[in-house]
Formats: structure tokens, C-alpha cells, sequence
């Protein structure tokens, strides 16, 4: 075990179990240390359900993507069955990293050092001159015992989410605490219409930070009226509540004002079951470790996280929207485009906090914080969830 993982561990990690009045947040270690951060890609990513992409990103049969956790090489592809499949990114021969381009593999994925093929299941089809010069198989060499390694992964609202170590629940039950609190706005029925979209659906931000930092900033509305004052001209701090969930899996916020103004008539169609005395209400979640998710009578989003390294983060936002007219026809293009640059705003705004709070963090005078025991209680409930499972 490294020096730094039992300085943390021994000193700084009860305190954040605290209640509230009297926890700190977690040591700047947590932000500053690269040997640290190798410690969370198994902790809080590998042993966890961790999003990796969204599925709608790799829309035909053989496409496929690379994605690296942490520096972690993992591969995603939709196979000929249009299944999204997830494989660890490497070689079975000498440990090459297989793919590093998305793409689409119309036949085989070839690896590029001595042209072993794997088909889109992971098997292994060819391996050229394997037993001397033109011998292309061998006795010696059972092709079976050396497939691609797949990751146990899961698809739910379009997000790709994998359990790198399969210690973890199956997802499904998993993720029905959060299923059920959401069950009062939307049903599966709605749920099967979310549609991504092609043009204002997606952006992608870079933040100078720790990944934590945007989790922890997410669950709070208690800087709204400072670092989004144009947010909080219709959907004000007084207007939101805490959303901390049970099991410790998810925390965040919701407001009872959801009403943003654009230009034009127009409104994008709603989710046929969301009732009607909710119309103003969306609900701002994050699901440990990795993604932020919005629901909206209108639309619904999920920003995920892309750890980079302990102080570099990649935020992709997902925009969704109720049936493909609302996604993709001309009808609601300027309303697509005003409802993205209301998001990217409001990102950017975040994104300019957070990189400052990983300054802060070089700062040896700083204890990890102490929390505000009425505004921070969602943040607080991330910072436990982290301190728990790190160990
Ligand atoms: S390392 Fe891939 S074929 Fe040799
Ligand atoms: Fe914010």
C-alpha cells in the first residue's frame, strides 16, 4: 500500500464521515495527487458502474470506439448483432493497444503489430504465420483461450456503463432506487422516446480540475445566485431542494421553477406521462462516480465525467429530447440551438468555479473545508460516498 494512500486513509477520512456541523471535506490530497487518483480508477471506477459513452455514438454495426479510464485502455463496439459491447483494449498476443481511432471495422479488428484479427465478439479469427511461415494455426495454439477480455457493461438511457472488476450488483437493481424516485415524472414508455440530438446534442468542455469537483458542484444549488445569475433570474436558490439518495449511490437537487425563457412560440413537445401539476419541476442528479443527469418535462440530459488525470477533466453533455421531431426536424431546430447555448452557459460558468477550487487545493492551510449544514448536504453526501469506498 503507498505512503500517501495511509496518510489519507489514517488522518483525513473519518472527519468527512462527521455529521455535517462538524465533517471536513476530503484532504487536498484527493485533488493533487496523481498516485492518489491510480488508487479511485480502481476504487471508485473499476469496483463501481462507471459511464463510458453513450450508445447512440456508435449508431451502425462495427463501429467502434476506443476510450481510455484513467489510462485504462478499454474498447467499445456494437457487433454485428447491434449489440454495444465492451473490451478491455489490448492484444491478446504481445499487449498492443488495439484500437486507437473510432471507426467501423466492416470485417476484423486487426492489431497492427503482427496482424492477429478478432471479430466484433472478441474472438480471435487469424493469426497469420503463428507456427512458422505460412503455417497460419498450430497445435501448439488453441485460438479460443485467447479472445479479447470483455468488461461487464450495461445500457441504460443511452449511456454506456461498465463494471471493469464484475464485483458490483447487475445495474438493474442497481440503479432502481433512482428509477423509482424518477418513476413519478416519466415511465418506460416515456423514457423509450428520449432521442439525442444530431446537431445542438452534444458539446464537450475541458476543465483544469479534479473530476470531483464538477460532482460536488453539481449537487448544490447554493451558488446559483453567484455564478449563474441569469439561471437564478427564473429558477431561484429558494426554489430548489436536496435530493440525497438511499442507498448512498446519488445526491443532487431539484427545483420547483423550471421555466427558461426562449425566444419564439414554440415549445418542444413534453413527455406524454409527466403530470401535469409537475410541469415545473426538473430534478439535477448526479450518480456516483461519474455522470450528471437533468430531467425536464421536455428534454433530458446526461453529462458525464471523463477523468483524465488527477487535475484535467473532459465533461461531454448529451442532450435528449422527447420523440425524433423534437430531436431532428427543422420544426424545432431554434429552439434545439437556443436550449444547447442555455446549457453550455451555464457550464462554462461552472467550469470557471471548479478550476479555481484546484488552485485552492495547493493551499497547505486548507483542511478539506467545512460545509454549510443547510446548503451543502448533497455535496457532503459525495464526499462520504467517496471516503467510504476509497478505503
Ligand atoms: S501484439 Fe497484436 S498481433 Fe502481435
Ligand atoms: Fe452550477
Amino acid at each position: 500500500m503507498s505512503e500517501i494512500y495511509k496518510i489519507i486513509k489514517k488522518k483525513k477520512l473519518d472527519i468527512v464521515n462527521k455529521p455535517i456541523d462538524q465533517a471536513h471535506g476530503l484532504p487536498n490530497e484527493c485533488y493533487t495527487s496523481k498516485e492518489y487518483t491510480l488508487i479511485e480508477r480502481k476504487k471508485l471506477f473499476e469496483d463501481k458502474w462507471t459511464v463510458i459513452g453513450t450508445s447512440s455514438s456508435l449508431p451502425k454495426a462495427g463501429d467502434i470506439k476506443p476510450f481510455d479510464l484513467l489510462g485504462l485502455p478499454l474498447l467499445i463496439i456494437r457487433n454485428k448483432k447491434n449489440k454495444i459491447k465492451v473490451f478491455h483494449n489490448v492484444c491478446s498476443h504481445r499487449g498492443v493497444k488495439l484500437v486507437t481511432e473510432a471507426g467501423n471495422i466492416r470485417n476484423v479488428i486487426r492489431c497492427p503489430y503482427h496482424s492477429w484479427s478478432y471479430t466484433s465478439d472478441g474472438e480471435l479469427v487469424a493469426t497469420p504465420h503463428i507456427g512458422g511461415m505460412n503455417k497460419h494455426q498450430t497445435p501448439k495454439f488453441d485460438k479460443s483461450n485467447s479472445k479479447l477480455k470483455e468488461v461487464k457493461s450495461y445500457v441504460w438511457l443511452d449511456l454506456i456503463i461498465v463494471n471493469i472488476s464484475d464485483n458490483e450488483i447487475p445495474f438493474e437493481e442497481y440503479i432502481k432506487p433512482l428509477d423509482k424516485r424518477w418513476s413519478k415524472f416519466w415511465n418506460i414508455k416515456d423514457r423509450k422516446l428520449i432521442n439525442h440530438a444530431n446537431d445542438f446534442g452534444y458539446f464537450k468542455l475541458k476543465a483544469k480540475c479534479n473530476w470531483k469537483f464538477a460532482i460536488e458542484n453539481y449537487c448544490e444549488s447554493y451558488h446559483l445566485p453567484w455564478v449563474h445569475p441569469s439561471l437564478n433570474e427564473y429558477s431561484k436558490i429558494d426554489d430548489h431542494y436536496h435530493i440525497q439518495g438511499l442507498p448512498n449511490r446519488f445526491a443532487g437537487q431539484g427545483t420547483t421553477n423550471y421555466n427558461p425563457k426562449f425566444k419564439g412560440k414554440k415549445k418542444f413537445p413534453s413527455f406524454p406521462n409527466w403530470p401535469k401539476n409537475k410541469e415545473n419541476i426538473a430534478e439535477y442528479v448526479a450518480l456516483f462516480p461519474n455522470v450528471m443527469l437533468g430531467i425536464h418535462k421536455d428534454h433530458y440530459y446526461a453529462y458525464w465525467l471523463e477523468p483524465v488525470d488527477h487535475e484535467n477533466t473532459l465533461e461531454h453533455m448529451e442532450i435528449y429530447y422527447v420523440g425524433e421531431i423534437a430531436a431532428k426536424s427543422d420544426k424545432f431546430y431554434h429552439l434545439r440551438k437556443q436550449n444547447h447555448k442555455l446549457w453550455e452557459d451555464i457550464q462554462k460558468e461552472d467550469v470557471d468555479i471548479i478550476q479555481r477550487m484546484q488552485i485552492g487545493r495547493n493551499s497547505n492551510a486548507y483542511n478539506g473545508g467545512n460545509f454549510s449544514p443547510d446548503m451543502d448536504n448533497p455535496t457532503h453526501q459525495f464526499h462520504k460516498w467517496v471516503a467510504k469506498n476509497i478505503v
